[in-house]
């Protein structure tokens, strides 16, 4: 662990030195800078975004063309650009991104920041910035109602900055558990996934920023990111990762995709025809540009010609080389002014021009109010046996509180990601970590107190706290209580995976601990994704909160008590053992024969080995839950399980066939609490698609009183219950009969039909 943190320290150091040199030659506008009024024909907004565009075209010099397709970025993190220090020629707002826009035209500034689970680095302005919960708490909603407003709110929070884009909406699948990074994405079914980004992203875009999404494709482990080929073949990555993508695009018009570190089938992505030429670009229909991941453009011609439109950041490639490949027709100028005309459409298409970012103060109530929705829908109880909770306040005399920092704050995940924690961290990092250091790989804990609002909802009751370091002692407070809640926590980042799906630092004993010692014993997870439980069967519930977010430990407590039933289902498998998985070890950078860097970062001699190697997805497209349903392995807690404190019925289900097929039935709230249940719709394809396992079509989360029922009709795009022909490169619908089945999980699924399509 050690090694790798200081693998990541030497890493994130070259790096900084690079982009610090990036940063200098970027920054050439003036600052303070006035906006001049936009004019020009362009400026008609009868027009269309891609008539205004072609027509700023036609006003632009080569130079200016060359300009809009590559910037600066990371500026502040560097000390490049701090405020009321030695600010540099620039109006880089200091966040992730900066392109200059063009004056004289009116183009505006791209401003882009990180922003997946809320805008990150407030803290250099001293602004604040919301935490939402993980987007991986986000799909557990499965409420695109609830994705419109995590995606509104991080556009309103962006534009009230000043920022222009986002770069969030991450959706790579939860291929390898053990990814650092699935607390940023959606889990693990691609149109779960796909679906609850595009209604993010589209009421992001509706804020007036461009949206983006992430990071296309298959960057599913950041072991090796840089260097890892991943080798799959079109149907599986079409039925798969890429089908979260495209749909995806198609639901929110996004402005720009980025194309991922990996290598797939032998080509970088960010050069790789197939994927952005054919399938994003043409066969998706993505109208938006395709922008680099940071340090991701390997070459000039290749690239542009394969489909990427612009290189954050630096300009080794898309500065004056692109130039010159445009003069020397290696590029023609319509590839150019394709690529110029991708980024300008963008901007038309969200208000850029007609409506650029006013700047205000944030509105912290606004955030917290909708973290906290997020995280009381998000949450997911995996297990309540004899019903554990709620916990009823008024019969309780003590309460245990042990562990994971529960005395101060809920944890979240570090790297590009990472919010700021209004405040500052709230369990302090060890002196001398430099900011980037802070974010990248050291666990940041905002302030949300899950032992201060527990005390709030139980005020009659001895509330206590062990910090859970020493189990004996955690244990005997768990057994002198009536009630022991134990807080468990992973903490994951962008750069390194997490080493195992064990709980670390000898998590696991402290539950089994506090579990012998209290027969009432409450788990509650703070984890980036899913983790083993060797002690499952001896505890009395679990709930997992990922990583819960600003107002993580009001929504728990709200759940805890019984004041919000909990809904959230599972986006992703919990496997038994990772024996399991598709591939039982982490794919591992092979030790080997040194290289350098150069290609990701010009001029900077890295010594480390960093030889590319292969990575075959030989589990294709089966992915999550399909991989286990197909393999007959049973899972620790299945994709869509979550528990609530009431019970549902299922019944008369009803198909109907034809060219609009639609799947009917009856959800009852059979017990004596208001709820919501995800109701899920499965489909097994006939035996001539070759699939037989079964996938996700539909799902409707409906709220249902006591004793209430209601008939729900959920229709199926005939899309998703197509699968890909690799011979005919296309997606066909199988005729044949569909195996149908609905209940609240993948693995208790009550209904069963037959569909039959012609
Ligand atoms: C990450 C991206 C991020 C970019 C800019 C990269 O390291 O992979 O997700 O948007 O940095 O911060």
């Amino acid at each position: 662990m050690k090694l790798r943190i200081r693998t990541i320290r030497t890493q994130t150091i070259r790096l900084a030195l690079v982009l610090l040199t990036i940063g200098m030659v970027t920054a050439r506008a003036q600052f303070p800078f006035q906006q001049q009024k936009p004019k020009g024909q362009w400026m008609d907004k009868t027009l269309s975004p891609d008539q205004r565009a072609d027509l700023v075209i036609a006003q632009m010099t080569l130079d200016e063309k060359v300009s809009l397709l590559h910037g600066g970025g990371w500026a502040e993190l560097f000390g490049l650009f701090t405020p009321g220090g030695n600010a540099p020629a620039t109006k880089s707002l200091g966040n992730a991104g900066y392109i200059p826009g063009i004056p004289r035209l009116g183009i505006p500034d791209l401003q882009m920041a990180d922003a997946a689970v809320g805008v990150t680095h407030g803290s250099v302005f001293g602004r604040y910035c919301t935490a939402l919960p993980s987007g991986v708490s986000e799909a557990s909603t499965w409420d695109l109602a609830l994705a419109r407003e995590y995606g509104a709110l991080i556009g309103r929070e962006l534009r009230d900055q000043g920022y222009t884009m986002s770069l969030g909406g991450g959706i790579d699948l939860t291929r390898e558990p053990r990814n650092g990074r699935i607390f940023e994405y959606k889990g693990e079914d691609p149109i779960l996934a796909g679906k609850m980004v595009g209604a993010e992203m589209r009421a992001l875009q509706e804020q007036g920023v461009v949206g983006d999404l992430k990071h296309y494709a298959m960057n599913d482990q950041e072991n090796g990111r840089n260097y890892v080929n991943i080798k799959i073949d079109r149907r599986a990555m079409r039925e798969s990762d890429l089908l979260a993508f495209e749909i995806g695009v198609k639901d929110s018009g996004v402005g720009a995709v980025m194309c991922s570190y990996n290598l797939v089938n032998g080509d970088y992505a960010c050069e790789n025809d197939y994927l952005l030429n054919t399938a994003l670009k043409k066969d998706f229909g993505f109208q938006g540009f395709v922008i680099s991941d940071w340090g991701a453009t390997h070459s000039v011609a290749k690239a542009a010609l394969a489909g990427l439109d612009m290189e954050m950041p630096g300009n080794d490639h898309f500065g004056e080389p692109l130039k010159k490949a445009v003069e020397s027709g290696e590029v023609p100028a319509s590839r150019l002014n394709d690529m110029v005309h991708r980024i300008l459409r963008s901007e038309f298409a969200v208000g850029l021009f007609d409506n650029p970012p006013d700047r205000k103060s944030v509105d912290p109530m606004a955030g917290f109010e909708v973290a906290q929705r997020v995280a009381e829908q998000g949450t997911v109880l995996l297990k309540n046996a004899d019903a554990q909770l709620p916990l009823d306040a008024s019969r309780i005399r003590s309460i245990a509180v042990i562990g994971s920092h529960a005395d101060v704050g809920v944890l979240s995940g570090g790297g590009s990601a990472q919010v700021d924690a209004a405040g500052g961290n709230a369990v302090p990092p060890r002196a001398g970590l430099s900011p980037m250091e802070q974010v990248f790989g050291n666990p940041v804990w905002h302030h949300s107190s899950p032992l201060k609002a527990i005390r709030a909802k139980a005020p009659n009751a001895k509330v206590e706290f062990n910090e859970g370091t020493d189990t004996a002692a955690a244990a005997s407070l768990a057994h002198a209580s009536d009630i022991a809640i134990v807080f468990v926590s992973q903490h994951a980042s962008e750069g390194l995976d997490v080493p195992s799906l064990a709980l670390p630092q000898n998590q696991d004993a402290l539950v089994s601990a506090v579990a012998a010692a209290n027969p009432h014993t409450i788990v509650v997870l703070e984890t980036g994704g899913p983790v083993t439980m060797p002690w499952v069967d001896h505890v009395g519930a679990v709930l997992e909160s990922w990583y819960p977010g600003i107002r993580g430990a009001q929504a728990l407590a709200n759940i805890l008590f019984g004041e919000v039933n909990p809904s959230g289902k599972l986006p992703l498998t919990f496997p038994k053992s990772e024996a399991d998985l598709p591939r039982p070890e982490l794919a591992h950078q092979p030790a080997g024969r040194p290289e350098d860097m150069k290609t990701l970062f010009p001029g900077v001699p890295y010594k480390e080995n960093t030889r590319q190697f292969d990575l075959a997805y030989d589990e294709g497209l089966k992915v999550g839950y399909k991989w286990y349903d197909a393999e007959g392995k049973g899972p620790l807690f299945a994709f869509g399980h979550g528990r609530s404190y009431t019970t549902y019925a299922y019944s008369d289900l009803k198909l109907t066939p034809g060219q609009s097929p639609a799947v009917t039935f009856t959800v009852k709230n059979t017990g004596a609490r208001a709820g919501a249940d995800t109701a899920q719709v499965y489909a097994t394809l006939p035996t001539a698609a070759g699939e037989p396992f079964q996938r996700l079509v539909a799902w409707e989360k409906v709220q249902l009183g006591p004793g209430e029922s209601k008939t729900v009709t959920a229709k199926l795009d005939p899309h998703y219950l197509s699968i890909f022909h690799d011979d005919h490169d296309a997606w066909e619908l199988v005729p044949g009969d569909y195996q149908v089945q609905v209940g609240g999980s993948s693995r208790d699924t009550p209904l069963h039909g037959t569909l039959s399509i012609k």
